[in-house]
């Protein structure tokens, strides 16, 4: 059901920081920061030939990830994006099979344009997963 990695997302607490670091250090290409007010994050994409890893960091007072970084003060892996054909098939399914959808189970539109839901940390080995239709 699940294709292709389509990124890894990092919670950060210095976005500037971190960006230098992938760009600089790591040698990594990287976007400006882009504001998703409507997720409450701002974001800085980094391409790189298989897959994209995009840096988290809280905007606005109800981010999704301020209460992640407060227990994770270094910042930490905060979730990761496989791509499906077809959200609705794949919820359905998932659903079926005891997963969690959070939210209110519908997909919500994402930071590509696209399609997308998370499912709970707590039925796929601790980690956040996204699913994002592509
Ligand atoms: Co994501």
């Amino acid at each position: 059901m699940i294709g292709r990695l389509n990124h890894i997302a990092i919670a950060v607490p210095d976005l500037d920081a971190a960006t230098a670091l992938y760009r600089d250090t790591l040698g990594a290409d990287v976007s400006a920061p882009q504001d998703l007010p409507e997720h409450g994050v701002t974001v800085v994409f980094i391409t790189l030939d298989n897959t994209k890893v995009e840096l988290l960091h809280p905007l606005g007072a109800d981010s999704p990830i301020a209460g992640f970084l407060s227990k994770n003060a270094d910042g930490g892996m905060h979730h990761i994006c496989y791509e499906v054909d077809d959200i609705l098939a794949a919820s359905a399914k998932l659903t079926a099979s005891g997963a969690r959808v959070l939210g209110n189970g519908s997909p919500k539109i994402g930071a590509h344009g696209k399609p997308i839901l998370f499912l709970h940390p707590k039925d796929f080995n601790g980690v956040l997963v996204e699913l994002e239709q592509v």
